[in-house]
């Protein structure tokens, strides 16, 4: 018999303090207006000291209260994040200890297409009976990485945490997931940090990976489409990767969707890599937009560069 991996809870957490354009305009060569006309966004939830692991053990507490479910239930625990707390154990093993789980975690890196790269594997988990339920995880304290001296990069970026618990289901899901890599793109945007050099920034051809995110996705939103032999206007909402809210209204241009129906948090949230995913499906189902059976297109891209979509039913 045909099965399903559904979405039975969300979560997420932001961290209580926030930067505004008006607080940047004061450290960088750079305006409020330029910020909010070029990227859409107006403000952004910065760590102080709270790790990535934190954030991300709120998320997950929260996704598992939705869900109505005890974390030693879990079958599985995916991570998916840039900013490990430390290069070892896995971010995932300390989130397990932190919620009182008992079962394997580990993290994942696709960097901005994390959350969809996540999704992804435990899909196949739970299509191949090696699990129930799973716990994905998006969290990241990007503030740690990025040069607050680098006008380019420092507008963007925000820290934050959402998760998404997974259950089998014999009626309805994740419906189609499809990753893509590329890695000619690394000089278009990486950390530049190595054994020798641990702490690196962000570095970023802004232009470029505007250009090459708008392409990608676009295509493969619409491949997702024709080979899942749905119309547009099936799709309830898109739930894109938050970077810069003209990729997002041109993706939705090209692929013909309403604006009303694409979820966007970049106003209050920024970039915040692979938890923005998570982040804006938590916020539009607890604003009661999603509702149960909707369908869901999912897009994301981020350096590698991997990009990757999820259609799923709600
Ligand atoms: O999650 C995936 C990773 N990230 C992304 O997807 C981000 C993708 N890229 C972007 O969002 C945009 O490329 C940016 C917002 C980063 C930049 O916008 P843009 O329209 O591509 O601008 P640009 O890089 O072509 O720069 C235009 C001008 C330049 O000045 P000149 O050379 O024309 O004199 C920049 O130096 O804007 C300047 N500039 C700024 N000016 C004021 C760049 N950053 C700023 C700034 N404030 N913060």
């Amino acid at each position: 018999m045909k099965k399903f991996a559904r979405i039975i809870g969300t979560g997420s957490y932001l961290p209580p303090k926030i930067i505004t354009n008006e607080d940047l305009e004061k450290t960088l060569d750079t305006s409020k207006e330029w910020i909010v006309t070029r990227t859409g966004i107006e403000k952004r939830h910065i760590v102080e000291n709270q790790s990535n692991c934190e954030l991300a053990t709120i998320a997950s507490q929260n996704a598992l209260k939705a869900a109505n479910i005890s974390p030693k239930e879990l079958d599985l625990i995916i991570f998916a994040t840039t900013t490990p707390d430390k290069i070892f154990p896995a971010t995932a093993t300390v989130l397990q200890k932190a919620l009182g789980a008992s079962c394997p975690a580990f993290d994942l890196q696709a960097v901005c297409a994390g959350f969809i790269f996540a999704l992804t594997t435990a899909e196949k988990y739970i299509k191949t009976n090696s699990a129930n339920k799973v716990l994905v995880v998006g969290s990241e304290t990007l503030s740690r990485i990025v040069d607050w001296t680098d006008r380019s990069t420092a507008i963007l970026f925000g820290d934050g945490a959402g998760a998404v618990v997974l259950s089998s289901d014999l009626n309805a899901g994740i419906l189609n997931t499809k990753l893509l890599s590329d890695g000619n793109y690394l000089p278009s945007l990486q950390v530049n940090n190595n054994y020798i050099n641990q702490h690196g920034f962000i570095q970023m051809s802004g232009n470029e990976v505007f250009k090459a995110a708008i392409k990608h996705l676009s295509i493969l939103a619409l491949e997702t489409i024709k080979e899942n032999n749905i119309t547009v206007d099936e799709i309830d909402y898109m739930i894109p990767h938050q970077a810069n809210v003209r990729i997002i209204t041109a993706i939705a241009q090209r692929i013909n969707i309403p604006m009303d129906k694409v979820i966007v948090t970049l106003k209050d949230q920024g970039n915040t890599s692979a938890a923005s995913i998570p982040l804006a499906i938590d916020k539009a189902v607890r604003d009661k937009r999603i509702k149960k059976n909707n369908i869901l297109l999912l897009i994301g891209i981020g350096a590698g560069f991997s990009w990757g979509s999820v259609l799923l039913r709600f």
